[in-house]
């Protein structure tokens, strides 16, 4: 007998929204996160899939459709409410602060605990021992890292809130091979730990090879959906001819 899939923890349903008024850029997505899984999101340029993120983190509230975390609605809560529920983000162009060390970006990572030193030097000494590069560059000013080190700050960062949801936008753009290869290494790790993640990414071949379930996106819909073994053999050639092959735009 096989075990019973985990229930989603974030569901999203006929998601509507846009940014200017009467222009929808979601027309009705309905998406979830499971813990233990890697689900991702798949599609052109400029099909919605950063717009996607953002609604659910609350950047961007709904004009129709609804958010569930943990069973609860959440549908237009804002980012810091989001947090609360378990939910982190981690956008497409890196959200660090450049100017300052790499150690007081963690320290704002773990701002709710503020008033709290002990606790706070506690969260920043377990992130620097995960992420040992940042042990060795705490000091530097963040702006200094590489692309694949600046992700791994914000991914220490966003772990110190124990977060069960990672909303994770293009995590690997711009960087070297082996370098993305650690930080998908990393993602599956969360999955592992039994985190529920949705990964938004260009790269279908890596995606999918860290994909339990894939969303295919299309100007704005989910054009398919399914388990990586619903793909069958050939995923990649799969999933490139639903994204551009003509017709259902
Ligand atoms: N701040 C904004 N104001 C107005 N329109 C926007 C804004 N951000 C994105 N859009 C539009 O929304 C649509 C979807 O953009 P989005 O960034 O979600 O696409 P994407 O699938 O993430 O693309 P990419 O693969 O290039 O990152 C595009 O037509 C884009 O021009
Ligand atoms: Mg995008």
């Amino acid at each position: 007998m096989t075990p019973a899939a985990p229930a989603p923890w974030l569901v999203a349903r006929d998601l509507v929204a846009g940014y200017l008024p009467g222009i929808s850029i979601l027309r009705g997505v309905s998406v979830e996160a499971v813990p233990g899984q890697v689900r991702c999101v798949l599609g052109p340029n400029g099909t919605g899939k950063s717009t996607l993120l953002k609604a659910l983190f609350g950047f961007l509230p709904p004009w129709e459709g609804e958010v569930e975390v943990g069973g609860r609605r959440v549908t237009g809560l804002l980012p810091h409410e989001m947090r609360l529920h378990g939910v982190v983000y981690l956008p497409q162009r890196p959200s660090i602060f450049p100017y300052l060390s790499v150690e007081v970006n963690l320290r704002l990572g773990a701002w709710q605990y503020r008033g709290h030193r002990g606790r706070v030097e506690e969260l920043v000494g377990r992130a620097v021992e995960r992420f040992p590069i940042l042990a060795e560059k705490r000091r530097q000013p963040a702006g200094t890292l590489s692309g694949g080190q600046q992700r791994q700050l914000e991914l220490a960062r966003s772990l110190m809130h124990d977060p069960t949801v990672f909303l994770i936008d293009e995590p690997t753009a711009g960087i070297e091979p082996r370098v993305a290869a650690q930080i998908y290494g990393l993602i599956k790790d969360l999955a592992a730990h039994g985190k529920a993640v949705l990964l938004v990414d260009q790269n279908i071949k890596r995606a999918l090879e860290i994909a339990d379930y894939v969303y295919v996106m299309r100007t704005g819909t989910v054009l398919s959906e399914g388990s990586r073994e619903t793909f069958g053999g050939d995923t990649e050639a799969l999933v490139a001819r639903w994204l551009y092959a003509s017709g259902s735009t």
